[in-house]
């Protein structure tokens, strides 16, 4: 099989320095080696890692509260048109490029709509005007399901209706950080979300269970933050929650969705290696068992 590989190096939708090396360290790690000996893909990759610092405006003052506002969608209007299988980012900002760019695609190339797998301890679903932090990284849902409206074409106004997702075919895994106004967007929209609480009564084996029918059988976008897990196993990150999934738990969520056969691309955000240095092999390896489970076969 072949692979398109995008690495996102993308930071402006938070303001901690770091989580734009995330990529070259996983890379630095082994990671292409491991996809294409291990796990068997034809890699197709640009040997490059996108800061999208090229595309920053040089005055990008506050919009409707927002941080970087021109320099978060110019960047995101062009990973918007990179598609590919698998997105290393960067901040979780970058998944209004990636859920943008593979919603059109999958609604040009199949004439369908996708299913949303969003496996987060965060809602990233606040507006701007919702916002405490005003860091675009915790609204990126908000734009790609129309919830939150861009402006003029350099404040994410080049998102059109060809790149909004359905937030029916929408489900959180893990969430156990949620503001007072991403709780009621949830309630309005009737958004499927699985909480840490749910994880710990159900169990994650029904959860998938559950998850899964709700999709049904849909071209599945898998975005997944690190910050999910526990910070036990990734530690290395800007926003870290206690009580979050075990390592074990993150992996069978992925190889879930890669059992269904209908994984179409996956995001891996907020892995910050210069943050708890002590911990960020730790999380990188983490990620590793996330990417190997979503993308490989089973091992037994
Ligand atoms: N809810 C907070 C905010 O709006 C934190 C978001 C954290 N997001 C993330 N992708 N780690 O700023
Ligand atoms: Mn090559
Ligand atoms: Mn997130
Ligand atoms: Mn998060």
């Amino acid at each position: 099989d072949d692979i398109g590989i995008v690495a996102a190096g993308f930071s402006g939708g938070q303001r901690r320095l770091g989580v734009s090396a995330a990529p070259s360290a996983m890379i630095e790690a082994g990671l292409l080696e491991e996809v294409h000996n291990d796990l068997g893909y034809n890699i197709h990759h640009d040997h490059t890692v996108h800061s999208y610092t090229d595309l920053y405006p040089t005055s990008d003052p506050d919009h409707r509260g927002m941080k970087k506002p021109r320099a978060v969608s110019a960047a995101m209007e062009k990973l918007s048109q990179q598609v590919c299988v698998l997105t290393l980012g960067g901040d979780h900002s970058v998944a209004i490029g990636t859920l943008s760019g593979t919603a059109r695609a999958i609604r040009k190339r199949h004439g369908r709509e996708m299913a949303v797998i969003y496996v987060d301890a965060h809602g990233d679903i606040n507006t701007p005007e919702t916002s405490g932090s005003g860091n675009i990284h915790g609204m990126p849902v908000a734009f790609v399901s129309g919830l939150a409206k861009g402006d003029s074409k350099d404040i994410f106004g080049w998102i059109k209706d060809e790149h909004l997702i359905n937030v029916d075919k929408l489900v959180y895994i893990g969430l156990r950080d949620v503001g007072a106004s991403e709780k009621k967007t949830f309630q309005e929209n009737e958004i499927k979300v699985f909480s840490m609480h749910d994880v710990n009564r159900l169990g994650i084996g029904r959860v998938m269970e559950l998850a899964l029918a709700y999709i049904g059988n849909t071209p599945i976008h898998l975005s997944y933050d690190i910050d999910a897990l526990d910070p036990e196993w990734a530690p290395s990150t800007g926003f870290p929650v206690p009580g979050g999934l075990s390592l074990c738990e993150g992996v069978f969520i992925a190889e879930c969705i890669r059992d269904t056969g209908n994984l179409i691309a996956m995001d891996l955000v907020e892995v910050n290696p210069q943050l708890e240095v002590r911990g960020a092999e730790r999380t990188i390896q983490s990620g590793f068992a996330l990417i190997r489970s979503a993308l490989g076969n089973r091992s037994i």
